[in-house]
């Protein structure tokens, strides 16, 4: 989604706003922008829709020089992918402005704006801002005042940076919507969308709250609350782990990514663990009576993060906590009914999503117990905000197609659940099992990754193919919905997840040799079920695929690819039978030559609704 970069430096800006375009690549983007105050004191600006690399060819054949500066990868809302659209916006060459969010109230400031003769030559919601800016500040006393003065008029989400000719020397952000961090570095002070990047040039970091408005100079910054007051906010150090390592030798993030799991496995579960046993004190000092209180989960989120939600359902469930899982863009707009004694779960990889964050800011006053986020980000907004936060330690990741970040919100669920299943201070009887299955997990997860799996022939038959089918039944059905997710999200080609009993109902009228069929097939209670399913794939001529538990494969006679994924405890087999759907969906995007780690259309961080 839109990335936002800008600064004020004592030397030359242009190459480090440039570095953090590239550092917020992996966001997703269809076009790329930079606009700075130059040495004449006037706006230069430079556009391309496409890479960050066409950009920074157009400026090495032109370049710009400058000591403030703003610049941007836009995610199309508002108008299509065009140079027009692309950030920054100016207002009469006097203010620039770039911008994540939507303003919603754009279309009646535009028909304001234009009559009294402001000309829009973009089809963006955000050129009302950089004409709102130039207007206050004819008005107002500064840009500062004319930031905040236009924040007034607008509606929707809009964190937005702004520099001006009239004061060459400073930039003013103001933060609504989605996130902004201050980094403050030697060679000046710059805002961002995100952490990364800032990296090369900052150290101390300062997370805006909803409301700030922001302006640097050089060498300070000042913050002024949504109520306009002077206000300080805490700066951390950056921890020398959050910088975003290379694809060391693998070939895209996505692999890369994918092999890390193992460790990203035990790393995450070390958080929780003490001497190999679950000590619910490492989720907060207060986790424990709180969580004697907890008579059920609603668990929101989106996207992978929420078929994790729905494997933790039968998580729950299996230890008898009642659990409601749902998209959080339609749990957000429905009435909900809330138990006494109900605690909120949100999931998210980036700790940002907009969707994921309304709900928990909605939440206050409607009853629950608490809210717990389970996240990949620290001091991100669903983290700052919630009571407790589970911190996965999947480090950043950069794949737009999350993996990694998926197995550790298992795992951190799976923690959960057996916190949650403790009464009365007592072990549940099934955690033993559990926990010795997450330890082993880990080696498992080495060893299938280690293996010829066989999957180059199965990726080439999907990648001659249009569309697939996912098939799972009970914890496995939100596996098949997230390896149909990876599936589409990288390579483009349809899939669907239905849950294997469901099949008859409907789809099997899709099936026919052309039809590519996956199931997963673990060793349990609905191993004959789902076999019987498989059957009926065969016997209309489906092209299956099997993904099996060794002793599950033993059961199998007849047609068909089968890929054996060893003897895997069922307790960690939604993690274990992951795995080579990721793959597979990987190696299916890499025949068909897709853009795996940027696939088209889609942004890592969704900051708008
Ligand atoms: O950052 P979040 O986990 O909240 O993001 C939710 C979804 O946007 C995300 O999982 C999306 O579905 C990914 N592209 C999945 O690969």
């Amino acid at each position: 989604m839109c990335g936002i970069i800008g600064g004020v430096s004592p030397s030359d800006i242009t190459s480090t706003l440039i570095d953090g375009l590239h550092r917020l690549e992996y966001r997703g983007y269809d076009s790329a922008g930079i606009a700075v105050v130059d040495l004449h004191g006037r706006l230069a600006r430079r556009r391309a829709v496409g890479k960050v690399a066409a950009l920074a060819g157009m400026l090495s054949d032109d370049p710009l020089h400058g000591r403030v500066g703003i610049a941007h990868t836009r995610w199309a809302t508002h108008g299509r992918p065009h140079t027009d659209n692309a950030h920054p916006h100016m207002s009469r060459d006097s203010v620039a402005v770039v911008h994540n969010g939507i303003v919603e109230n754009y279309a009646a400031l535009r028909d304001e704006l234009t009559a009294e003769g402001y000309c829009f030559i973009s089809e963006t919601d955000t050129e009302v801002i950089a004409h709102l800016v130039e207007r206050q500040l004819r008005r107002a006393n500064n840009l500062r005042e004319a930031v905040g003065a236009a924040v007034q008029r607008l509606e929707g989400a809009f964190t937005f940076a702004a520099v001006a000719v009239s004061e060459p020397d400073r930039l003013v952000a103001a933060r609504q919507g989605s996130p902004l961090v201050v980094g403050i570095g030697d060679a000046g002070c710059f805002v961002a969308s995100d952490t990364y990047a800032l990296l090369p040039v900052a150290r101390r970091f300062i997370y805006l709250e909803e409301g700030d408005v922001v302006e640097l100079t050089g060498n300070s910054f000042r913050i002024h609350d949504a109520g306009g007051r002077l206000v300080e906010r805490a700066a951390s150090e950056v921890q020398s782990s959050l910088s975003v390592s290379d694809k060391e030798g693998f070939r895209h993030y996505m692999l890369k990514e994918i092999h890390e799991q193992p460790d990203v496995v035990a790393r995450t579960l070390d958080t929780w663990l003490e001497g190999g046993h679950l000590n619910p004190d490492r989720l907060a000092p207060h986790a424990r009576a709180l969580f004697a209180q907890v008579r059920g989960a609603h668990i929101i989120a989106c996207g992978t993060s929420y078929h994790a939600g729905l494997v933790a359902r039968y998580w729950l469930e299996s230890l008898g906590i009642p659990c409601h899982v749902e998209v959080a863009s339609e749990y957000r707009y429905r009435k909900q009914v809330i138990m006494p004694g109900t605690l909120l779960v949100t999931i998210s990889q980036s700790g940002e999503t907009a969707d994921t964050l309304a709900p928990l800011r909605e939440a206050a006053g409607k009853g629950y117990l608490a809210s717990v986020t389970v996240c990949n980000v620290p001091n991100s907004s669903l983290v700052r905000e919630s009571d407790i936060a589970m911190l996965t330690r999947a480090g950043p990741e950069i794949g737009v197609a999350s993996t990694k970040a998926f197995t550790a919100q298992l795992v951190a669920l799976a923690i959960l659940a057996l916190a949650l299943a403790r009464r009365d201070g007592d072990i549940h009887p099934a955690e033993s099992a559990w926990l010795h299955a997450l330890r082993d997990l880990p080696e498992s997860l080495r060893t299938l990754l280690r293996s010829d799996l066989g999957l180059d022939a199965l990726s080439s038959t999907l990648s001659r193919g249009n569309h697939a089918l996912f098939l799972g039944r009970g914890i496995q059905y939100p596996v098949a919905m997230e390896g149909a997710l990876k599936l589409k999200e990288i390579s483009y080609i349809h899939a669907e997840a239905y849950p294997a009993g469901e099949l008859k109902h409907g789809p099997l009228a899709l099936v026919d040799d052309a039809m590519p069929v996956i199931f997963t097939l673990p060793q349990d209670h609905l191993l004959a079920k789902t076999c019987s399913n498989l059957k009926e794939v065969q016997a209309r001529g489906g092209r299956t695929m099997v993904f099996a538990d060794d002793r599950a494969a033993a059961s199998l006679q007849g047609n068909g690819d089968v890929v054996r994924l060893g003897v895997v405890p069922e307790p960690v087999a939604p993690i274990v039978f992951t795995l080579p759907l990721q793959l597979l969906a990987y190696h299916t995007a890499v025949v068909k030559g897709a853009d795996v780690d940027q696939p088209r259309n889609l942004a890592k961080s969704v900051t708008v609704e």
